[in-house]
Parts: structure tokens; sequence; C-alpha cells
């Protein structure tokens, strides 16, 4: 039986995503021992030990399904962030809200409208709804607010914008934002996809809760992926207006956030010391790289985020494996149509300076 017959045409289509390449898997094909992941922006850290600790409490209680309207931490963030509990979503990362925004609003051929490059998920989701996805190209490494409302037609349903942007870092401030809003037709969607908002050092980024408290027909997205170290947990959340949110609460399955995810995430959220060490770390260590990378005569995007995109000048790809065989794992992005440059993760100061030596013997050998 062939099956590819009886799969649906939008699910044949579908490239899978390419997630960074995993640690035990690098040290098992390459028999290294010391190998560091810089490729998928995670937390170089690791997670708040109130987190764990509020993990490991739930674990003896794993025989229980979770609360399934996860109560304690949709009224934490609900209060923190002063909006109706109503208005706050939880999905397995953001990730999952992401799928129940495309389940709940997109029909196949509505148009999806984003940024290129910009977070591959946009692209596989709406294809996997066979939405038809409107790439609209980065503008000097920034969203282009006034070609991504050109873009929108009367069959637009959603724009996805990443703020900061993924794979450059670099973010659309909040006069752009306002009038990026101002000026999309009614009955779109835009969904501001902050996943790495806690590491913004730009004092004009937007504070989008207030255009959802406004009124604008705004999804914001969060995750504790990141700033938080939460990644391997998967616990994603986000805030909309009810007027929304009782429609995405219909396509969510029943205790999709564990309850493991959900106490850490909790606690993680108390740890105010724990979140301000982590982004004062990569603060501290953005600038050691701008640096590092300087010396080496690389042109750098200068970032908002937890990583940076770095031009190589010649094929990322072959940086990318030299690196690899150091142990260092990085992101090519020719997958988002950036053949020399390489994403980077900002890690601890000790691990940006591996890196960058690592980086300079590889460019010299390879010159
Ligand atoms: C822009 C952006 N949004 C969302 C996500 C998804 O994060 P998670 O599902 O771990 O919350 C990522 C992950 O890398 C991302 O880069």
């Amino acid at each position: 039986m062939d099956w590819s017959k009886r799969v649906r045409k939008a699910v044949l289509k579908l490239k899978p995503y390419v997630p960074g390449k995993p640690i035990e898997e690098v040290q098992r094909e390459l028999g290294l021992e010391d190998v560091i992941k810089l490729a998928s922006n995670e937390n170089p850290i690791g997670p708040s030990p109130k987190a764990i600790e509020a993990a490991m409490k739930v674990l003896s209680e794993a025989h229980r399904y979770p609360d399934d309207s996860y109560y304690r931490l949709r009224q934490k963030l609900a209060s923190i962030y002063n909006v109706p509990t109503d208005w706050v979503l939880l999905g397995r990362g953001s990730d999952e809200i992401l799928l129940h925004i495309v389940q709940t609003f997109v029909e196949p051929g509505d148009e999806v409208v984003f940024s290129s490059p910009s977070f591959i998920m946009y692209e596989i989701l709406s294809n996997l709804m066979d939405a038809v996805c409107v790439k609209v190209p980065l503008n000097n490494y920034i969203h282009d607010v006034a070609s991504l409302l050109e873009a929108i037609t009367e069959r637009t349903k959603i724009v996805f914008i990443d703020n900061p942007n993924n794979p450059t870092g670099t973010i659309l401030r909040n006069r752009l934002i306002k009038t990026f809003l101002d000026e999309t037709p009614e009955g779109v969607l835009v969904v501001l996809d902050e996943a790495y908002a806690e590491f913004v050092e730009a004092k004009d980024f937007p504070n989008s809760l207030d255009y959802v408290r406004e009124g604008y027909p705004v999804i914001v997205l969060r995750t504790f992926s990141k700033a938080y170290g939460l990644a391997g947990l998967r616990i994603g959340y986000g805030f909309a207006r009810s007027e929304i949110t009782q429609h995405l609460f219909k396509v969510r399955e029943p205790f999709n956030v564990s309850s493991v995810a959900a106490a850490a995430a909790e606690s993680a959220l108390d740890d105010k010391e724990f979140l301000d060490r982590v982004r004062k770390t990569v603060w501290t260590s953005k600038r050691l790289m701008y640096r590092g990378l300087e010396k080496l005569g690389l042109q750098y995007v200068p970032t908002e985020a937890n990583f940076v995109l770095v031009n190589v000048n010649r094929k990322a790809k072959d940086v990318s494996d030299a690196l690899l065989k150091k142990g260092i794992i990085v992101r090519p992005c020719e997958p988002f149509g950036l053949p020399t440059h390489l994403r980077v993760d900002i890690g601890t100061p000790e691990i940006v300076e591996r890196f960058l030596c690592a980086l300079e013997e590889v460019l010299k050998s390879s010159k």
C-alpha cells in the first residue's frame, strides 16, 4: 500500500522542521565528550533551581492528570500581566499555541503573511492548514512594515511577526508596531511572537499587552523555553482577548501542558533574581561576542535576543561542519536563505570565548 496516496495533499508538501543537532548525537557520531550546543537559542545557564525543585515535588503526583484549567499558573500570569484569567493561553511550548491559532482560524486557501526569514514554524503550520504563505523579505534584516501591510489582501487571515525576529535578533520598535496595527485592515489577526522578549535591551520595545487591552486584534505569545530555561519541559503562554481565546480553547487538547511543566513555570515566574542573572549574563556575553567577531573582521547583526547572526563570508555549512568537529554545534542559515550566515547562541562568557577561539581556528584553516 502506498500510503502517500492516502495522506492529505497539504501534508505531502510539508517539509519537516529540522532542529539543531542534539549534543548526544554529536558525541556519539564524532566520538567527542565535550560538546556544546549553540544552535537552538537555549538558555546558557539552565533552569532556575526553584523551578527544578517545584518540578521534582509534583513528580510524585505523576499518576494524576494535571488540573486542566491550570488555575494557579494562569492566575499568576493574569496577575503579573494585569489581564483577566480567561485571556491567558497555555501550550506545550508556544509552538503548540501557534498550532492552535492556525487550526482555529485558517481555512484552506486563506493567506498567511510573515517575513522571510522568520520563525520556520509559521510556514510549516500554514502549509499544514493548506494556506497560502505570503512571504515578505526583511529589509536590512528587519521586518518591513510597509511591505507587510502591502502584502495583506482580502484573503489574509493572520500576520505572524516574531519580535525579536528569529534568525536575525532584530526588533520592531513600538512606533512601527503601532503603525502596523493601526493600518492593518479589520478581521486580520496579528500574532506578536515574543519568544525572546526578556532579552531585549531597547527601551522602545512595545508593551504588547497594551494593544491587547486596547482591543487590537492581537495575540501575544511568550515562552518559558528561552529566558526561563525550561525548553525541555515544553511550556509556552500567550494573551488575547476572550473573544479570541474562547475559540482557541476549543481546539486545545485536555491536559495539553504537563503538571511538571506547569509547576516549574509557576516557580520560575517567582524567581526574579534568576531571570535577572540570565539576562545580565546574556547581555555581558553579547558584548564579548561582538568584540570577538569584530576582531575576526566578521559582520554581525546587532541582536536583541540570545543569539546572533554572523556573516562568515563563505559557505556557512562548511564552517558549521568544521565547528562540529571541535564539539560546537551552531546553526548554518542556508534554510533561512542566508547561505553565508551562522546563527549562534550567546552562551556564558566562557562559552563565547570557546566559540570565538574555535571559529578563529576554523576560519584560518579554511582561508
Ligand atoms: C520566534 C519563536 N517563536 C516560538 C518559538 C517556539 O518556542 P517554544 O515552542 O519552545 O515555546 C521559537 C523557538 O525557537 C521561536 O524562535
